[in-house]
C-alpha cells in the first residue's frame, strides 16, 4: 500500500505523550501541511497559532472544562468534571486553527487540521484533534483568549490539534463501523 494511504489507515487519536519536544523542523512540516490544505475559493484565510505558553494552555484547559462541565451532553460534562482530564492531553505541541467568520471557513479549518494529523502520523508522531478547546470562545473570557493567542482581528478558532511522541506503541487501525457508501450505477445504454 502506498505511504499516504498507510498513514491514513494507521492514524489514531493519541492521548498519552512523552515529555519530548517536537523538533522545529517537524513542527514546521506539520504546519506547512495545514497551510497547503484546500480552502473554498482558494482564499487561504486560515491562521495557525503554535501555543508554547504553559500558563495559557493551563488557563484554556481550566476555562474549557469550567464551561463544558455545564454542557447538556453528559459525556462532555463528565469529562470536564474529571480532575485529571487535561483537554490538551499534556502534549508538547498545540496548534489552534482560526479563520474569519465566513461561510465554509469551518470546512477550510477542518481540512487543514486533517492534513496536519496525517502529516504528524507520516512523521511518526501521535496526534489528536481537540475541539474541546473551543468552549471558551463563546464564553465571557472569549475576547481575552483571542487576544492572548494573537488571533487576527475578526477571526475565531474553529479547531485545534495536539501532537507529540506517543507514550505507548502503535495503536490498532480504526475499525470502520459507520460511514456508509452507496453507488448510483451508470445509466443503462
Ligand atoms: C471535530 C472533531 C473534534 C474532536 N475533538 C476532540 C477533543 O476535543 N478531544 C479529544 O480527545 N478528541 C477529539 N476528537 C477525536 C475523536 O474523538 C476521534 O477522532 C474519534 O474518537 C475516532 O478515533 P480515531 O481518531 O482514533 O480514529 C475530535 C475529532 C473530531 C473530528
Amino acid at each position: 500500500m502506498n505511504e499516504t494511504l498507510q498513514a491514513i489507515r494507521q492514524r489514531r487519536s493519541i492521548r498519552k505523550f512523552q515529555d519530548t519536544p517536537i523538533p522545529d523542523e517537524s513542527r514546521d512540516a506539520i504546519i506547512e501541511a495545514g497551510r497547503l490544505a484546500p480552502s473554498a475559493m482558494n482564499r487561504q484565510e486560515r491562521h495557525f497559532t503554535i501555543v508554547q505558553s504553559q500558563s495559557l494552555l493551563a488557563d484554556l484547559n481550566r476555562e474549557s472544562k469550567a464551561i463544558a462541565a455545564t454542557s447538556r451532553n453528559r459525556h462532555i460534562s463528565l469529562m470536564a468534571q474529571s480532575e485529571n482530564y487535561n483537554i490538551f492531553h499534556h502534549a508538547p505541541l498545540v496548534i489552534v486553527v482560526s479563520g474569519p467568520d465566513r461561510p465554509m471557513v469551518e470546512s477550510d479549518c477542518a481540512a487543514a487540521i486533517q492534513n496536519m494529523l496525517i502529516a504528524a502520523q507520516s512523521l511518526g508522531y501521535g496526534s489528536c484533534w481537540v475541539n474541546f478547546a473551543l468552549f471558551p470562545f463563546n464564553g465571557p473570557k472569549g475576547g481575552e483568549f483571542l487576544q492572548r493567542l494573537g488571533i487576527p482581528e475578526g477571526y475565531r478558532p474553529y479547531g485545534s490539534l495536539v501532537v507529540g511522541v506517543r507514550e505507548d506503541g502503535p495503536t490498532g487501525e480504526r475499525v470502520i463501523r459507520g460511514n456508509t457508501v452507496n453507488t448510483i450505477p451508470e445509466d443503462a445504454a
